[in-house]
């Protein structure tokens, strides 16, 4: 399919304006608004009992965020690999197990020598791909499509958003089945992962101040991301895009890991970005951050928290998003997270759509 950029200046920008209605799409596809739609019989999630999320990039991220709406949800133990490891370490799966591969592209090499592995051991093997004749989507017993449409810019955004919001539904679908939730509250998780596109154009519309933020940004050698709970493997994914299109050194970790390493990085010249909406661990979050302020480290605050001391007095910079439901937080995170890896790509005057020594889709091992 040739799709041009209309009217963007990059690619990966009009995917990141096209997520609200993408993301739309895929929130019609897999609800009416009140149930998950996915038919009974396709998929059962109790009588499984253990879940297993394989993937590669971003797309692993994706899975990491989700095994948090699994296990809260649904009570559904569940663990999270990169695919090249899983293939290799020869992990026990039992014929129990569902093993859900996710992928833009289906194709990838890694990805889906794992899916055959867990084939292999009869596992019920499930993927969520945005391109639906791909090889992993053949392979698999049952393939969800993502609708994002066609992606180009290698760094991956809508296809992250709808991975997630696809994965969403499964869980909501898991918590139902294993007794964990009532229609009502079906109905009233569903309705947060409707008020979602709204909220991603309002974050959207941040876009000049996060512009005028990164100039900053763009002069670091290193930056750190920090997030908690489901946050944290948002801040993977903010650390990840920013390395990939600027290349400036980033990590992401889990707030309450700062401590025990990265805290030694922390001077004046080490923004810190902290994904942190307010959630029963912001106080937490926020000592974190005084943390870093007390080693002069500036401290980039995204919150919906306005006022007083929890606001973060004393920050670098804050970015004020729109409240949302802190359970389906990590899917509004991502777009500040890529808008800042964008305009500070574009400050560096990189090759934004097509960065160095990276591909769109790595189908050799
Ligand atoms: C490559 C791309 C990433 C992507 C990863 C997994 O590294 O550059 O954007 O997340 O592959 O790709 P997949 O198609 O399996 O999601």
């Amino acid at each position: 399919v040739a799709v041009d950029k209309a009217g963007h200046r990059h690619f990966m920008l009009k995917e990141i304006y096209e997520q609200p209605t993408v993301l739309s799409d895929c929130l019609r596809h897999y609800s009416d608004g009140t149930a998950v739609t996915i038919r009974e019989g396709e998929l059962d999630f109790a009588q499984t009992d253990r879940l297993i999320l394989v993937a590669c990039g971003t797309a692993h991220y994706a899975c990491l965020v989700a095994k948090y709406w699994f296990e809260q949800l649904a009570g559904l133990p569940c663990d999270v690999d990169i695919a090249s490891e899983f293939r290799y370490r020869e992990p026990p799966v039992s014929d129990r197990a569902t093993a859900l591969f996710v992928s833009q592209s289906g194709e990838t090499a890694d990805t889906l020598a794992a899916l055959r592995y867990a084939r292999d051991k009869a596992a019920r093997i499930v993927s969520v791909v945005n391109v639906p004749e791909s090889s992993i989507a053949r392979d698999s017993d049952l393939a969800l499509p993502i609708l994002a449409g066609v992606e180009v810019g290698v760094a991956s955004t809508k296809a992250f958003m709808n991975q997630l919001g696809a994965l969403a539904h499964l869980a909501i679908l898991a918590a139902r089945q294993r007794g964990r939730i009532d229609s009502a509250r079906e109905a009233e998780l569903l309705g947060t992962l409707r008020s979602l596109p709204g909220l991603i154009n309002q974050a959207l519309a941040l876009e000049p101040q996060i512009e005028a933020q990164t100039r900053r940004l763009a002069e670091a050698q290193s930056v750190l991301f920090l997030g908690r709970g489901a946050m944290f493997p948002m801040a993977l994914e903010g650390a990840l895009k920013l390395k990939e299109i600027s290349y400036i050194h980033a990590e992401g970790y889990a707030s309450g890991e700062l401590k025990h390493g990265p805290i030694a990085l922390v001077d004046k010249s080490v923004p810190v970005v902290v994904l942190a909406p307010r959630d029963g661990l912001f106080d937490k979050t926020v000592s974190n951050m005084q943390e870093v302020m007390a080693r002069e480290g500036r401290v980039w605050l995204v919150t919906d928290a306005e006022g007083g001391r929890l606001a973060g007095d004393g920050v670098w910079h804050r970015l004020v998003m729109p409240t949302v439901d802190p359970v389906f937080a990590p899917m509004l995170y991502a777009v500040p997270a890529q808008l800042i890896a964008y305009h500070t790509a574009l400050h560096k005057g990189t090759d934004v759509d097509q960065p160095r020594n990276l591909a769109k889709s790595v189908t050799v091992e």
